[in-house]
């Protein structure tokens, strides 16, 4: 009877536990956006490098994660091995410990990568328990090849095709997610299946740290705006220990103006979104260590009160974000997705805020004094003006 009334905490105690790996966005460095499937170990070393070298670390980005690529065959009794890009994996995770970083890797639930690489279908204890002994502390779960096992299972009886679908993927991650509780190694769980089936209703009750919300990002405007403003709508979804993901930074890989990278890392922040830098950390300019490094925009994302800003008022190409920071204070984007230059209000009463407000322009590194009611600036083309109102 005393245990019947304790299972549910006894239950519950290990997804906590899960949650208290990520609660606040992870922030780190990731090998795909610049590396793709060239990335080597030397690489994966030199980012860790340059992730302390350029004061990174210091200002909270910790995870150094290889995206796919590393995986090489599986041994006669399954144990799965790195290709030759890769050495010596456990020795590559010290080195990366030994910096007082984390260390993060990539797999499939399907039997292929996205990449064509080996996956973990059917092996997922054996390779949990292969990253545990790696000394791995995030992995990225992409769903790939998983997809051709759904569509097979749904195209043999149709009228149920979607739901037989949903069920799979699902039970696919519970899988992974199970498998690496029993390692008994923490590991924040990264779900990619590029935000189906309403991936944040469900994500978060299988463990799952962070989701991808959307299809994969590039280094354009383009494709960083549609994806950034999508957005609106999945803040209520979101809170500490599980995170709206949508995909790793392109800020410093060169498609994209100065201008451009600073909405950027504002838009990602106001999201509180995971900040995976996705550039070659050996050859930053000063221009990019300044956008990835600005101290009071990383802390609009990382605020512990873990909310996610949404969209409060829009008109055209012009939107404003606003994300609830703690001790009342606000954070306001005003933003510009037109060509031209343009004015950009806020009533502060949209953000959540008092009439009488103590304004700072953040990139700036202003005081703007203390205002009633709104706050209009003009705001460059693709550009952002991003406030604290206090
Ligand atoms: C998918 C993911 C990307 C990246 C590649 C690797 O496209 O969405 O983020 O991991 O696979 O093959």
């Amino acid at each position: 009877m005393k245990f019947l009334r304790l299972l549910p905490f006894v239950v519950a105690l290990p997804l906590a536990a899960q949650q208290r790996v990520a609660l606040t966005p992870p922030m780190g460095w990731n090998s795909w956006n610049h590396f793709a499937g060239r990335v080597t170990d030397a690489d994966v070393r030199a980012a860790a490098d340059a992730i302390v070298s350029s004061g990174m670390k210091d200002a909270g980005y910790i995870y150094v994660n290889i995206d796919d690529t590393w995986e090489g065959k599986r041994d006669a009794s399954g144990v799965l091995h790195t290709n030759e890009k890769f050495p010596d994996m456990k020795a590559l995770g010290d080195y990366i410990h030994s910096k007082g970083l984390k260390f993060g890797i990539y797999s499939s639930p399907g039997p292929q990568t996205c990449a064509r690489f080996e996956g973990s279908y059917q092996h997922e204890e054996q390779d949990a328990k292969t990253w545990a002994e790696w000394g791995v502390d995030y992995i990225k779960y992409d769903l790939c090849s998983y997809r051709t096992i759904m569509r097979e299972a749904a195209a043999k009886d149709p009228a149920n095709g979607e739901k037989i679908q949903s069920d799979l993927m699902r039970q696919a991650y519970q899988k992974i997610s199970d498998a690496i509780r029993k390692t008994g190694r923490p590991m924040v769980l990264s779900l990619c299946q590029y935000g189906w089936d309403e991936v944040w209703t469900w994500a978060p009750s299988l463990g799952g740290n962070l989701w991808r919300s959307t299809g994969d990002i590039s280094d354009s405007y383009l494709s960083m705006s549609q994806i950034g403003f999508s957005q609106a709508g999945l803040s209520k979804y979101a809170g500490p220990g599980h995170w709206n993901d949508p995909d790793m930074l392109e800020v410093g890989n060169g498609r994209m103006t100065a201008e451009e990278y600073r909405t950027h890392m504002s838009l990602w922040s106001l999201l509180a979104a995971p900040l995976l830098a996705g550039n070659d950390l050996s050859k930053m300019s000063d221009e990019t260590k300044s956008i990835l490094l600005n101290k009071e925009v990383i802390a609009i994302d990382q605020d512990s009160l873990g909310k996610q800003g949404d969209r409060v008022w829009g008109k055209g190409a012009l939107e404003v974000w606003a994300k609830p920071l703690s001790n009342g204070k606000v954070a306001v984007g005003l933003f510009n997705r037109s060509l031209e230059a343009a004015p950009v209000s806020v009533r502060f009463a949209d953000a959540g805020a008092k009439s009488s407000a103590k304004v700072r322009d953040v990139w700036a590194g202003k005081d703007l004094g203390t205002k009633q009611g709104s706050y209009t600036a003009n705001v460059a083309a693709h550009g952002v003006v991003l406030l604290i109102l206090e």
